[in-house]
């Protein structure tokens, strides 16, 4: 089944003032975006049209009580068409409807999700970078626009897709602060889904952590702060002399999507991935030892990222200069072939647009 979207393009586009070149990350929006409104009972008027400020109440529901989630992720030129191609997308779609579910949301369905996204890359793809480490970052999300004062799931939604050309996220390797006073997630909470609320409570920790000479926390379980969960943004991996490992998932981390791609992918190239607890003592432990190789994280807009070292109870380790990149660089290379087309896409990841 296709969707039916109605097309307004802007009589101003502001293509010819984009410089690929320099571009960074998330300030440069693309000429269009694509709507829809949930009335209560399916989603209506799905459209494309220039990119511009919404109109709100100021009672709207989102912004007083949270029902917002959002999903990121990327197209990619690829270089032997020429064509764009999107990453994995219908996985964003089923994460999108897993954080709709827990935050009482509608869902949208594949079709509309699928549709939108495709009609407004095909328009606004000459934005697509296509310099080194260039991408398209998709930006989908949902958020509740009841104008009602009282705390109740709302019964009217927009969902919305724009887009923002980008160069790299982050552009050497991080220092992470292991946290152990705040908690990004609960059991039983909100931890594993993309709701706007997981990112704005995790900002004053990660300001602390930035005063202290940290890029980014790297978050703990909250019950006992002694387990390794996730950064920011990111998955995390260890690679120890004979295994690789990433915390395994529960209702306090994120799900990602580059964090699964990574997992198949190190199987694939014949190193697998044992997913479970894993401790920041076993990580000093290996460290001392001289079997902990690197940790490196994973995220649609980082990619793929070394750590440089973390601290832990105000004392800093060093890990990258100590170990070796073996892994993560021949997975990054691996993965970035396969966005890219120029190896062969056996996981057939890549959907055209
Ligand atoms: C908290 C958190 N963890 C991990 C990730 C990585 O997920 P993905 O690889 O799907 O981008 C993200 C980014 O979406 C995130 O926000």
């Amino acid at each position: 089944m296709s969707v039916e979207i109605t097309i307004e393009k802007t009589q101003n586009s502001r293509i010819d003032q984009f410089d690929p070149e320099n571009i960074g990350f998330g300030k440069i929006f693309t000429d269009h975006m694509f709507l829809a409104n949930w009335d209560g009972t399916t989603w209506t008027n799905p459209r494309i049209v220039p990119y511009g400020p919404l109109s709100l109440s100021p009672a709207t529901s989102a912004i007083h009580y949270g029902q917002s989630i959002f999903e990121g992720m990327k197209a990619f030129i690829n270089k032997k068409t020429g064509k764009p191609m999107l990453f994995r997308p219908r996985e964003n779609a089923k994460r999108l409807n897993r954080s709709a579910e827990r935050m009482v949301m509608p869902s949208v369905p594949e079709d509309l999700f699928m549709d939108g996204l495709k009609k407004l890359i095909s328009i606004d793809s000459a934005w697509i970078p296509n310099t080194e480490g260039g991408s398209l970052y998709i930006r989908p999300f949902m958020f509740a626009t009841d104008d009602f004062i009282g705390v109740k799931p709302s019964e009217h939604y927009i969902f919305a897709i724009f887009c923002c050309p980008v160069g790299p996220y982050y552009t050497k390797a991080l220092k992470v602060k292991v946290e152990e006073e705040f908690s990004r997630a609960a059991p039983g909470g909100v931890g594993f889904t993309k709701c706007a609320g997981n990112y704005g409570g995790a900002m004053y920790p990660t300001l602390q952590a930035q005063k202290e000479g940290y890029d980014q926390v790297l978050w703990t379980d909250p019950l006992t702060h002694t387990l390794v969960e996730e950064t920011g943004t990111t998955n995390l991996f260890a690679v120890f002399e004979n295994e690789i490992v990433t915390p395994a998932l529960g209702s306090t981390l994120l799900s990602g999507i580059t964090r699964d791609s990574v997992i198949k992918g190190l199987t694939h190239l014949g190193h697998p991935v044992t997913e479970r607890n894993l401790s920041v003592n076993e990580l000093k432990e290996q460290l001392n030892a001289g079997t902990l190789k690197e940790i490196f994280i994973t995220g649609t807009a980082a990619t793929l990222i070394k750590i440089q070292g973390f601290g832990h109870q105000g004392t800093y380790f060093e890990v990258l200069d100590q170990g070796d990149s073996a892994v993560s660089d021949s997975i990054k290379n691996w993965l970035d072939a396969v966005r890219l087309g120029e190896s062969e896409d056996v996981f057939e990841w890549n959907e055209s647009v």
